[in-house]
C-alpha cells in the first residue's frame, strides 16, 4: 500500500485514521488511556462504560512515512498502513507490539481422521486451526519475560500466560478446572507486564470472544471476537497498580458496601425448604456464639420456583419470620433467577409477556426453556423498561424482610440446550440478538435489583449475582459460581479472587467449603483460614452433599473455626477502611502480591498467597495434611500477627502451620484499626476504636461513616489520622468531620503500652488520658 491513500485527521481528541478503505479512530481519553475503535456497523452503546470518561488532554499526532505516531504523556501508539497498532510507554518500552507471522495450530501434524479417531473416545481436540473462522484477530508478539493478569475469574492460576481462554458466560456444574476456557462471567480485561513493563488492553465487546495468551505459540498472544465492533482501550502507567486504576476508571469502582455486609454468611441449598431448619441454624449459631450477619435463602422459599412469590406452606408469615430473625441481628438474602414459570395463573408471567417483557424467538413467540421451575420464560434485560418492572417487583421481597437479593442462573442457564443465538432481545433502544447480549444478561438484571433495592430502600444495595461482566463491580458482589469441595478449588480460590479483584471486582468470594461434593473437616478448616479476608465471607453448599456448617464436625473444628470468625471481626474495619480506599483509588482490597511488588520477579506467579491492602500478608494452607510451608515475604520487614516475631523480606522462610494456624503478617510499621469481637455488626456507630501498631512509627488513616446509606456522598462521613512518632509519642486527629457517630474513646495499643485517647466535645478533639 502506498502512502498516499494513508492518512489521519484529528479533531476533540479523535484521531481517525484512514488507510485505503479502512479506517480506525483512536480516541484520547487521557493520558493513560487510549480507545482504538474500528466499525463495523454493530452497536456502540457500551454496558461496561458509563458516560463520557474523557479529559482535557495534551497529545501529539504526527505522520512520518509509514508510521502515524499519537503521542499522550503516558503512552505512544503507532500505527502503519495495515492499521496495526504498536504501544510503548513514556520511556520508550514497548507494551505492545503487533506480531505479523501466520497464527500456528497446535494439532497441525494431524489429520482430520485422525481426529476424528481421537475424538471418538471422547477426547477433546483442541479446535485452534477451527478457530480460525473469527470475525477479527489482534495477534501481538509475545516476549519471553511477559505475564498475563486479569480476566475475571477464570479458572486456573495468576499468571494467565500458556492457556486460552473464551468470553462467553456459562453455568458449568462440572469440576472447575485450569484447562476450561470459560465460566460465568466474561471481562475482557488482560493485564500485562512485558519486560517488567506493565499495561492493559480492554476489549469492550459483548459478542463471544476468545483469548490465547501463548497456548498456541510462545511467539504471540490473540485475542479473537465472533462479532461486533473492534473496540479496545489501551491502558497505560507507571505501575500495575496505575494500569489496574486506569480499567476501573473505565468501568467503575464497587460502591462501599454496607458494614455487615463484611461479616459472616451462612447459606445451603435447602435451609429455605422449611422454617424450622433456618430456625435451627440461627439457633446455633447463637448457641456456639459464631458470629453471623446473613442467611441466604435459596430457591426453595419460593411457590414452586416462581420468582417474586414466598411459600406460605413452608413461611405462614415470611415477613414476621424475617423480622424476628433481624431482631436477633440475622439477615434474609433471597434468590431471584431470572427464569419467569411459563403459567397462565401467575402474575409475573401474566404481565411480563402482556408487555412484551420476554426474550422472543425469531417468528415472534416468547422463547422458552426449561430451569428450576420448569418451562419459562427470559426476562429482555437489555430493554430499560424491563429493568424497571423487575426492580419494583424487587419490593415484594423488601418488603418481606429481604436485605438484599442473590441473582442467580443469569448467563442464562438453560436446560433444554442453549438459548439460541438469534433470540430476538433488546439492546437499550435497539432490536438486538442474544448473540450481542448473553454476555451482559447477567449484567443487565444485577443492575435492575440494584435500583430496584436502592429506590426501595435507600440504603446501599446488597446484590449478589453468578454471571457478570465487565463493570458490573457498580452494582452487584459476585461468587465463583458451583465449585466443589476439593482442595484444587482451595487453591484456584486465591487466584480466582485476585484476578477478579484485579478486574475490578474486590468484592467477591467464593462458595466457601465448597459448593458440590462432600467437604471434609479439614479442608472447610483450611477453607475457612484460607477465605478469611475474601470479601465476600460466605459458605454456600449445594442440596445433596454434606452438612457443612462450622459445628458438623465437633468441637475441634467448631472450636478453629470461630477463632477465624472472630479474627475475621477484628478486621472488618481495616476491611471497610481498604473498600473505602478502592471506592478512590480503584484498587483491590485482596490482591495478588503482584500488584503490590510487581518489580519482584519471585511473586508474578504467586498463587498460594495473597495480600489485603498494602498491609497484610496471608499464606493459608491449601495442600491436605500440609503442616507447614514456604512463605515469601517480599521487600520489607514483617511481623507475624501472632507471635511478634520480626522478619526481613525478600526471603522465604519455613511457617509451622498446624490445624489452627494462619500465617498473617502485618508490614512493620503499620497501625491498624483492630475491631471488636460481636456476634453480629450493629448499624449503631461503635463507642470505641482501637488501634493496634505493629513496628515502631506509623500514620494511618481511617475512615467511618453510618454503614447503611448514601449520606456519606454529601460529606457525612468522618476521617481520622493516627500518629505514632518512633519517640513514642501518638496523637489523634478527626481530619474531617462529617458524621456525628465519632468515636467517644479511641485506644492506640503501643509495643508496651495502651494510650486512651477521649473525645471533648467542646474542642472536638481527641485528648490523651494521662
Ligand atoms: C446454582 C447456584 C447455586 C444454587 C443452586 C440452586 O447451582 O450456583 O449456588 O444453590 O443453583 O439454586
Amino acid at each position: 500500500m502506498t502512502t498516499d491513500s494513508f492518512d489521519f485527521t484529528d479533531s476533540n481528541q479523535q484521531v481517525q485514521v484512514v488507510s485505503g478503505n479502512k479506517s480506525m479512530t483512536f480516541s484520547v481519553i487521557k493520558p493513560e488511556i487510549v480507545q482504538v475503535f474500528q466499525d463495523y456497523g454493530k452497536s456502540t452503546h457500551s454496558y461496561a462504560v458509563e458516560g463520557n470518561k474523557s479529559v482535557d488532554t495534551k497529545y501529539a499526532v504526527a505522520k512520518d512515512g509509514d508510521v502515524i505516531t499519537i503521542k499522550t504523556d503516558a503512552l505512544t501508539v503507532k500505527v502503519d498502513p495495515q492499521l496495526h497498532v504498536d504501544v510503548y510507554d513514556a520511556n520508550n518500552h514497548p507494551l505492545v507490539v503487533h506480531y505479523d507471522g501466520q497464527r500456528e495450530s497446535i494439532n497441525q501434524n494431524i489429520d482430520a481422521a485422525h481426529k476424528k479417531i481421537v475424538r471418538s473416545e471422547g477426547h477433546e481436540v483442541a479446535a485452534v486451526d477451527e478457530a480460525s473462522h473469527a470475525y477479527y484477530e489482534v495477534l501481538n508478539q509475545l516476549d519471553d519475560d511477559e505475564q498475563f493478569y486479569g480476566l475475571g475469574g477464570k479458572t486456573g492460576f495468576l499468571n494467565k500466560r500458556g492457556y486460552e481462554y473464551d468470553n462467553w458466560n456459562t453455568d458449568e456444574p462440572r469440576p472447575h478446572i485450569e484447562s476450561f476456557t470459560h465460566l460465568y462471567k466474561s471481562i475482557p480485561i488482560l493485564f500485562g507486564i512485558k519486560q517488567g513493563h506493565p499495561y492493559g488492553l480492554f476489549f469492550d465487546n459483548t459478542y463471544r470472544s476468545h483469548f490465547d495468551l501463548g497456548k498456541e505459540s510462545s511467539k504471540y498472544y490473540v485475542y479473537a471476537a465472533d462479532d461486533g465492533n473492534l473496540n479496545y482501550y489501551i491502558l497505560g502507567g507507571d505501575t500495575l497498580k496505575d494500569v489496574v486504576a486506569d480499567y476501573t476508571y473505565l468501568t467503575g469502582v464497587v460502591p462501599l458496601p454496607q458494614r455487615w455486609m463484611l461479616g459472616y454468611q451462612q447459606s445451603r441449598w435447602g435451609y429455605s425448604m422449611d422454617q424450622s431448619r433456618v430456625e435451627e441454624i440461627v439457633d446455633k449459631f447463637e448457641q456456639y456464639h459464631l458470629p453471623l450477619e446473613a442467611v441466604h435463602f435459596d430457591i426453595d422459599y419460593m411457590k414452586g420456583y416462581r420468582v417474586f412469590t414466598w411459600d406460605t406452606d413452608k413461611f405462614a408469615d415470611p415477613k414476621a419470620f424475617l423480622t424476628s430473625l433481624r431482631k436477633r441481628g440475622v439477615r434474609v438474602i433471597p434468590i431471584l433467577d431470572p427464569g419467569v414459570k411459563q403459567d397462565d395463573d401467575y402474575e409475573i408471567y401474566q404481565e411480563g409477556l402482556k408487555k412484551g417483557y420476554f426474550a422472543k424467538n425469531k417468528d415472534g413467540s416468547v422463547y422458552i426453556n426449561r430451569v428450576w421451575p420448569g418451562k419459562s420464560a427470559f426476562p429482555d434485560f437489555g430493554n430499560p423498561d424491563v429493568r424497571k418492572w423487575w426492580g419494583k417487583h424487587c419490593k415484594f421481597l423488601l418488603d418481606n424482610g429481604a436485605a438484599g437479593i442473590w441473582t442467580d442462573m443469569n448467563e442464562p442457564a438453560t436446560f433444554d440446550g442453549d438459548m439460541p443465538d438469534d433470540v430476538v432481545m433488546t439492546d437499550e433502544d435497539q432490536p438486538s440478538t442474544a448473540k450481542m447480549m448473553h454476555n451482559v444478561y447477567g449484567h443487565n438484571m444485577a443492575k435492575a435489583t440494584y435500583n430496584g433495592i436502592k429506590n426501595a430502600t435507600g440504603k446501599r444495595p446488597y446484590v449478589i449475582t453468578r454471571a457478570a461482566y465487565a463493570g458490573t463491580q457498580k452494582y452487584s458482589t459476585v461468587w465463583t459460581g458451583d465449585n466443589q469441595s476439593l482442595w484444587h478449588h482451595l487453591q484456584m480460590s486465591i487466584p480466582q479472587l485476585c484476578n477478579l479483584g484485579m478486574s475490578g471486582f474486590s468484592y467477591a468470594g467464593t462458595d466457601i467449603g465448597g459448593f458440590s461434593a462432600d467437604t471434609t473437616p479439614e479442608l472447610l478448616t483450611r477453607w475457612i483460614e484460607a477465605a478469611l479476608f475474601s470479601p465476600l465471607f460466605r459458605n454456600h453448599s449445594a442440596l445433596q452433599v454434606r452438612n457443612q456448617e462450622p459445628w458438623v464436625f465437633g468441637k475441634h473444628v467448631l472450636d478453629i473455626y470461630r477463632k477465624f470468625l472472630n479474627l475475621r471481626y477484628r478486621f472488618i474495619p481495616y476491611l471497610y477502611d481498604c473498600f473505602h480506599n478502592e471506592t478512590q483509588d480503584g484498587l483491590p482490597v485482596m490482591r495478588a502480591l503482584v500488584l503490590n511488588y510487581p518489580d519482584d520477579r519471585t511473586v508474578r506467579n504467586m498463587n498460594d498467597e495473597y495480600m489485603v491492602g498494602d498491609d497484610v500478608l496471608v499464606a493459608p494452607i491449601v495442600q491436605q495434611g500440609q503442616t507447614a510451608r514456604a512463605v515469601y515475604l517480599p521487600k520489607g520487614q514483617w511481623i507475624a500477627l501472632d507471635t511478634g516475631v520480626e522478619y526481613a523480606g525478600q526471603t522465604t522462610i519455613l511457617a509451622n502451620v498446624p490445624l489452627d494456624k494462619l500465617p498473617i503478617f502485618i508490614k512493620k510499621n503499620t497501625l491498624l484499626p483492630w475491631g471488636q469481637e460481636v456476634e453480629h455488626i450493629s448499624d449503631q456507630p461503635d463507642k470505641t476504636m482501637t488501634f493496634r501498631l505493629f513496628g515502631d512509627a506509623a500514620t494511618y488513616t481511617h475512615y467511618q461513616d453510618d454503614g447503611v446509606d448514601f449520606n456519606y456522598q454529601n460529606g457525612e462521613y468522618n476521617e481520622y489520622t493516627v500518629t505514632v512518632s518512633t519517640s513514642g509519642d501518638c496523637s489523634v486527629d478527626l481530619t474531617h468531620h462529617g458524621y456525628d457517630g465519632q468515636y467517644k474513646t479511641v485506644n492506640v495499643q503501643l509495643n508496651d503500652q495502651l494510650v486512651t485517647f477521649k473525645y471533648d466535645d467542646k474542642t472536638a478533639k481527641y485528648v490523651a488520658e494521662k
